[in-house]
């Protein structure tokens, strides 16, 4: 426990803490993660009149708040993101749904943790960039567990530095700029926002909704806070959910090698659904 710490947070309650978050979401912090845990939910702590970080953790464990529950989440998620982040997924997206551009359905995307947005924009971005698609045989849908990001992703409000890997076209064609006190803001255009649905979703549920069948689902950069059997159980979840053919996008140092032979490498840390499941 550092000295300066005015609110009491022992070992003990970071060994606690860790377990609550890890039943919770899948989070596995490590060690080195206790300042963290403790600098980002001491405010909290303290709004509530807490002197311990105990007393907090009797709270959650009292369920009697599931508010409370949701705030400790949002506190304890890291929700780094970028439009374009990792764009070769992009190229892939396009190629895929340009083969599928003249087939009489849906073409279907999930982003399974969206974050703040980014991502699912990028994905409209790219599609309705497509002439050959019809946007209203599109759909996109985006969840997170984090309910704070969920509401800034819906309002697609961002700092216009944010959007380096977007061209002039783009930003033209899909975000509206600020002027006057939003001066430096963008916004996503609407007509852009309607094309999503988001929901809170917990990618560690054991039960998931039937959302029928995605054609391509970005999964990335969240497996790695979990282990290999929660990892695995995901993966297992997304192979009932895909196309066949469909593909899965993880993040760049994310591998599902061992964990999963439902699915192919198909380009960088992209997968092919070779083995379709279906719902258990
Ligand atoms: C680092 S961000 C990744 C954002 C985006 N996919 C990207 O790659 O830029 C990880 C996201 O996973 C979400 N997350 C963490 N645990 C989750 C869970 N159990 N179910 C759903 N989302 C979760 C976090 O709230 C966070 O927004």
């Amino acid at each position: 426990m550092s000295a300066e710490r005015d609110i009491k947070f022992t070992a003990a309650d970071f060994r606690r803490l860790r377990q609550m978050l890890y039943q919770r979401v899948g989070i596995a912090l490590n060690d080195s993660k206790s300042h963290m845990a403790y600098s980002r939910l001491v405010k909290r702590v303290r709004q509530l009149g807490m002197r311990q970080f105990s007393d907090y953790l009797d709270l959650l464990d009292s369920n009697v708040d599931e508010e409370e529950w949701q705030h400790f989440v949002n506190a304890l998620t890291t929700n780094l993101t970028a439009f374009f982040r990792e764009p070769h997924h992009f190229d892939l997206l396009r190629l895929h749904a340009l083969e599928r551009a003249g087939q009489d359905r849906v073409y279907r995307v999930w982003s399974a943790a969206v974050s703040t947005g980014e991502e699912a924009y990028s994905i409209a971005i790219t599609l309705l960039s497509l002439p050959q698609l019809n946007r209203k045989r599109l759909e996109l849908v985006a969840s997170d567990i984090d309910t704070r990001v969920l509401s800034h992703a819906a309002d697609g409000i961002y700092d216009a530095d944010r959007a380096k890997a977007l061209d002039e076209a783009q930003l033209k064609r899909f975000f509206l700029r600020g002027v006057g006190r939003n001066a430096g803001k963008i916004r996503v255009r609407r007509d852009v926002r309607d094309q999503l649905s988001f929901y809170q979703f917990n990618l560690i549920a054991a039960q998931w909704p039937d959302m029928g069948r995605f054609d391509v689902i970005f999964c990335r950069n969240v497996l790695i806070y979990f282990d290999k059997p929660t990892q695995a159980a995901i993966l297992q979840h997304f192979a009932t959910c895909l196309q066949p053919d469909g593909l899965l996008f993880l993040g760049h140092s994310e591998n599902i090698q061992h964990l999963c032979d439902a699915f192919q490498s198909c380009g960088r840390t992209a997968y092919r659904l070779v083995n379709p499941a279906v719902r258990g």
